[in-house]
């Protein structure tokens, strides 16, 4: 696989699975914010995340997007807290993921705390979300909480997740950006 990503111009060229270019960049319509909305409905099931004992509406909160002409691919919106930007919800579609797009949006978020002099990001996985917790890792991000059944709680019951894991436990992870 050839991938390449100029993130100088948030051009990524995918050699993959399509030659298409694709832009990062803030969510700037209605339009772009109900698809993000579809997105995190596709994605999750419902619009509202639980993270860090905290409730948001995903498309209230300030969104990255991954596109190409009218195409929206992936997704990132974040939250400002008291000492910490949280990854609220990241999502690619699955015919554009291993090609670094969630890669990208993530270091956008970086940037962004960057830019308000902030330093903490947090981000929270659920205990059978090994992927996610893989891709974190292997950004950077370091696990230094686990909140044991918050997720069980929040839905009433314990649901079957990836690779048929029980679904319990709220992983917190974090990166301290320099
Ligand atoms: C998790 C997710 C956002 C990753 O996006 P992606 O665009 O496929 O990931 P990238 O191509 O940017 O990968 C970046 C790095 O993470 C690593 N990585 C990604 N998925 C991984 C996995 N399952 N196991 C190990 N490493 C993984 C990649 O190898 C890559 O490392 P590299 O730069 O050294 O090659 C995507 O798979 C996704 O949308 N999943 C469903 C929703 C979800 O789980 N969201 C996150 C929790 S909110």
């Amino acid at each position: 696989m050839r991938r390449t990503c100029d993130a100088t111009n948030n051009v990524l060229s995918l050699h993959k699975k399509t030659t298409s270019k694709f832009i990062i960049d803030k969510v700037n319509t209605d339009r772009e914010r109900e698809a993000t909305r579809e997105l995190v409905k596709r994605f999750w099931g419902e619009e509202e995340q639980l993270t860090f004992d905290k409730k948001f509406t995903v498309a209230e909160l300030p969104t990255f997007i991954a596109k190409s002409n009218n195409n929206i691919f992936g997704f990132i919106s974040f939250a400002e807290t008291a000492g910490a930007t949280i990854i609220v919800a990241l999502g690619v579609l699955p015919k554009y993921q291993d090609v670094r797009i969630g890669k990208s949006l993530v270091k956008k978020v970086e940037d962004e705390v960057k830019k308000l002099q902030r330093k903490r990001l947090l981000v929270s996985a659920s205990n059978d979300d090994l992927p996610a917790l893989a891709f974190y890792q292997s950004l950077g991000f370091q696990i230094y909480e686990v909140k044991p059944n918050v997720i069980a709680e929040k839905h009433g019951k314990v649901l079957k997740g990836i690779g048929g894991l029980p679904i319990r436990d709220e992983l917190r992870l974090q990166k301290t950006l320099s």
